[in-house]
């Protein structure tokens, strides 16, 4: 498997593959990968001749310094990972920083039509403009066929395909959708920092997202979202920031409900000082 640190490099090596006909996938990754970024690869096995997996830990897209530290780095073990994919049809991009960004570590501003306004992009200030950017940058060195991202990041997944929308790149973004441990708990890289117990507490997220549905139903917005702070209260080892019902469309709160259209809920939860997100479709 070749692992490449440089973008010249692997932009070369890319464009030579489509000259022969080869289709190229892209999964981008922050590296720490788990069975869901294994499931994304094996689906752009299944679509494409080659697949590049990026591994960047990209800084611009942490609004606190210390998670960006703390975020798990195992490039080799995540190498091990991939070879078990494939050998010969996955090629790893490791960049540094500086490979990415140059001397100038910074964002670019970005206007997602709103997408970016609520949720994640509320709670983690500037969060979007970095992922943004650094997807941007991805997008022009690999110039896949198709790139593919999870469901788990629902509103990053609007985002990135309102960014190739905007900037007319030339290829297909392709959600898929969460996967989960058995105990429920959608997959996360995060993951990995939670203590036994943390752990243990973390399915609780999942269970109410399954039980808001099942309100959601027959019972009002307001209702459900207060049934789910309740249940956070009791929660001892689980900090609820916030749990929102959005028009999947435009991604904003909804106060009421109409039949026509699409709802999601999406919600952030604390177990200690790490941070996971989960959604769930309600209709
Ligand atoms: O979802 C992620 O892991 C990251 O946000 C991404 C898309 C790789 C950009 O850094």
């Amino acid at each position: 498997m070749i692992v490449f640190n440089f973008k010249e490099i692997i932009s070369k090596t890319i464009e030579d593959l489509k000259t022969q006909n080869k289709r190229v996938g892209f999964v981008p990754t922050m590296g720490a990968l788990h069975s869901g970024h294994l499931a994304l690869v094996s689906k752009s096995l299944k679509e494409n001749d080659i697949v590049v997996v990026s591994v960047f830990v990209n800084p611009t897209q942490f609004d606190k310094n210390e998670d960006l530290k703390k975020y798990p780095r195992t490039l080799n073990r995540d190498i091990k990972l991939l070879k078990t994919l494939s050998k010969s049809n996955i090629v790893v991009y490791a960049p540094s920083v500086k490979d990415i960004y140059g001397e100038n570590i910074e964002a670019i501003n970005f206007d997602f039509d709103g997408l970016e306004n609520g949720m994640e992009g509320k709670f983690r200030k500037g969060h979007f403009d970095g992922v943004g950017t650094v997807v941007k940058r991805l997008l022009e060195i690999v110039q896949p066929h198709n790139a593919y991202f999870g469901e788990k990041d629902f509103q990053q997944l609007q985002i990135i395909k309102k960014l190739v929308e905007k900037y007319k790149l030339p290829l297909n973004v392709i959600g898929c959708e969460i996967y989960r441990e058995e105990s429920g708990l959608a997959l996360s890289s995060r993951n990995e920092r939670l203590s036994l117990e943390q752990k243990k507490a973390a399915p609780a997220i999942y269970k109410t997202l399954k039980k808001a549905k099942e309100k959601f139903a027959n019972q009002s917005v307001n209702k459900v979202t207060k049934w789910v702070v309740a249940a956070f209260a009791n929660q001892k080892l689980l900090q609820l920031e916030y749990f929102i019902i959005a028009d999947v469309k435009t991604l904003k709160e909804i106060n009421r409900k109409s039949s026509k259209k699409a709802y999601r809920a999406f919600i952030a939860v604390y177990a200690g000082e790490i941070r996971l997100i989960d959604n769930i479709a309600l209709n």
